[in-house]
């Protein structure tokens, strides 16, 4: 699909002609020749659906009579280009018959999820990519009605302060975790989901945002990348073997406070894990952090360091 860049002016007079003078907008349509079609497009719809929630849809990307990829544009199917042949629908019913069904979209829906998808997908395979089709949400059979909303002006799940709480609807876990104490802060409004995961899907096992977990810390936390003289191997390797990044009862959102975080790795390599006396550590020299148990008080640079007597992470 092509990106356009159209005055706003003209696409504003377009949406207060949609909404005026629907008659306008139908004129474009070709659907008398599009069997299963209604006859007068968006026209026949109106008739029954003229709520202000249906009449949103005209304020979005999606009703924009210049751009011919639209589903308003010149030669598409308006309404049905989502909702699928509506011409039965839209007709006359008898009485104590049922009005046949127009594709609704969502989990409710009887339509199944991947015919719902589908429709969409029809516009949208550039921005889907194959990631999609490898997405855990492709795969559980996720809708793009679960996260999007198409009547409305705007989408909720295209804003950072409001597109938490539609994920969190289903992944309750990451809700959880985020309401401790120590969390990025995506209750707060100021990043999302999608600052780190690519909510599309793609080649990364858990959807990152870059191509690995820690290039995608690094988009915000670049000083953590180094080089460093002297690198901390699991720094290098996965900033989640001691972080997690939802959210922690820990400050500096640790999973598990010092020692017991570092002793998960280092058992009674060069001193005892909870040196008591000077002779516990490796060099035999005192220290006035000894009782203080936290590894941190004496290896502060656990993320790596660049002073050349460094080697130990001290300072
Ligand atoms: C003659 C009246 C009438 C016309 C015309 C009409 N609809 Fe409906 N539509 C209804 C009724 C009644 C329902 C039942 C839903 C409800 O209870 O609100 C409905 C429901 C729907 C639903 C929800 C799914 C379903 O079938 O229950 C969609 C989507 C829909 N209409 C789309 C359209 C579209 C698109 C058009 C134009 C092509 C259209 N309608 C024209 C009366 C109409
Ligand atoms: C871009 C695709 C798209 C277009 C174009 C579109 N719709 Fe929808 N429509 C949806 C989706 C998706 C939903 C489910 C709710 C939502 O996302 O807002 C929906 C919901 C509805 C519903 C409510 C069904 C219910 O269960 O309550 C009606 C009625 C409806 N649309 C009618 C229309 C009419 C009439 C038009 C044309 C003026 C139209 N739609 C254009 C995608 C579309
Ligand atoms: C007839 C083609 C067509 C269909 C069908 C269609 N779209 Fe679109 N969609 C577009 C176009 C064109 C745009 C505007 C692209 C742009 O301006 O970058 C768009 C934009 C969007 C956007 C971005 C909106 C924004 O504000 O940036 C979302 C999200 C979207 N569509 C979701 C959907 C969903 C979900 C469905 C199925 C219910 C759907 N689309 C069906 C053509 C379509
Ligand atoms: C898990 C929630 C989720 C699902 C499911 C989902 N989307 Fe999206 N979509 C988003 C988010 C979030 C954005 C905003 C861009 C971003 O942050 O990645 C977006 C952006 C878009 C855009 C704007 C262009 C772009 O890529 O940025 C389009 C078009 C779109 N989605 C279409 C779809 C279609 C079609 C489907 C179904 C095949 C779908 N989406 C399923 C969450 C979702
Ligand atoms: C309607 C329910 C639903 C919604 C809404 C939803 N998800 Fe999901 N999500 C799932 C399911 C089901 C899976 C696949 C099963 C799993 O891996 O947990 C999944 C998988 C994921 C994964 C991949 C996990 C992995 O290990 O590969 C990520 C990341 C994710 N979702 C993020 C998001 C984000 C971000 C949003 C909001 C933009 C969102 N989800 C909205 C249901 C949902
Ligand atoms: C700061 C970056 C970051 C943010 C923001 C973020 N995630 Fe994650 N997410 C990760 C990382 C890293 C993982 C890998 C697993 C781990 O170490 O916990 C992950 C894993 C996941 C998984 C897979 C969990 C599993 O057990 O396989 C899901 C689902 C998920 N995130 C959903 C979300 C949702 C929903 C949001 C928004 C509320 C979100 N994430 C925000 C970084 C982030
Ligand atoms: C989109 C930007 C962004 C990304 C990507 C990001 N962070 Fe953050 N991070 C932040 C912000 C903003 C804060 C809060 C800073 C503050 O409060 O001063 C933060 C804070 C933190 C903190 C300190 C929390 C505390 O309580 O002191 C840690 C640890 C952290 N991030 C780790 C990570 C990890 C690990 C990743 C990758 C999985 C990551 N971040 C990805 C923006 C980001
Ligand atoms: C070996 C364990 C470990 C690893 C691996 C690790 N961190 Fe940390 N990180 C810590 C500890 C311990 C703190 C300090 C916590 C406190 O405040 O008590 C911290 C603090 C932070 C902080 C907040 C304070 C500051 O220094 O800015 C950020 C941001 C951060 N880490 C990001 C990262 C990123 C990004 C990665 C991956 C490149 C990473 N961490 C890997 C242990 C680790
Ligand atoms: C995920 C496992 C893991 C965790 C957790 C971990 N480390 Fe390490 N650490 C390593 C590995 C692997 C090395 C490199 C060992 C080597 O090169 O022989 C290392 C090296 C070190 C070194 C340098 C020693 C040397 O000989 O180069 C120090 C000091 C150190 N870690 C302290 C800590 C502290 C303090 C913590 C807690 C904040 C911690 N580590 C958490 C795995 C871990
Ligand atoms: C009182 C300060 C202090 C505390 C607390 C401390 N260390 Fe050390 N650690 C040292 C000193 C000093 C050295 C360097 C000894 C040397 O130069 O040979 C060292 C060396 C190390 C080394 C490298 C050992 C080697 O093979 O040379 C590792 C790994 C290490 N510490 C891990 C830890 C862990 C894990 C903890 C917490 C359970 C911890 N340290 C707590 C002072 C401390």
């Amino acid at each position: 699909m092509t990106k356009q860049n159209k005055p706003r002016g003209l696409a504003l007079a377009a949406l207060l002609v949609a909404m005026s003078f629907p008659g306008l907008v139908a004129s474009q349509a070709l659907q008398e020749d599009e069997p299963g079609y209604s006859r007068e497009g968006a026209d026949s719809c109106f008739a029954c659906h003229d709520d202000q929630q249906t009449l949103a849809i005209f304020r979005t990307k999606h009703a924009v009579p210049s751009d011919a990829d639209s589903p308003f544009g010149h030669g598409q199917l308006q309404c049905e280009s989502c909702h699928g042949p509506s011409g039965d629908h839209a007709g006359r019913v008898r009485r104590g018959q049922e009005r046949p069904a127009s594709i609704d979209f969502g989990a409710d829906s009887a339509t199944p999820i991947p015919v719902q998808n589908g429709l969409c997908i029809e516009c949208h395979s550039a921005d889907q990519g194959s990631g999609w089709h490898a997405s855990g949400h492709d795969s559980d059979d996720i809708a793009c009605a679960d996260c999007h909303v198409s009547h409305a002006a705007s989408d909720p799940v295209m804003a950072t302060a409001t597109q938490p709480e539609i994920c969190f609807d289903c992944h309750q876990y990451e809700r959880s975790q985020a309401l401790k104490p120590f969390s990025h802060p995506l209750r707060e409004g100021k990043m999302d989901c999608s600052s780190c995961h690519s909510t599309h899907g793609n080649s990364t096992d858990t959807q990152f945002a870059q191509a690995a977990l820690n290039g995608t810390c690094y988009d915000c936390h670049a000083e953590k990348r180094g080089p460093y003289l002297w690198e901390h191997a699991p720094a290098v390797e996965d900033c989640g073997s001691c972080h997690d990044p939802h959210g922690s009862n820990n400050p500096g959102m640790v999973s598990l406070r010092g020692p017991m975080l570092c002793q998960g790795c280092h058992s009674q390599a060069g001193h005892p894990s909870i040196p008591r006396t000077p002779d516990e550590l490796a060099g035999g020299m005192p220290s006035q952090y000894l009782l203080s148990r936290n590894c941190m008080n004496c290896h502060t640079a656990v993320h790596g360091s660049n002073h050349p007597s460094g080697s130990n992470l001290m300072r």
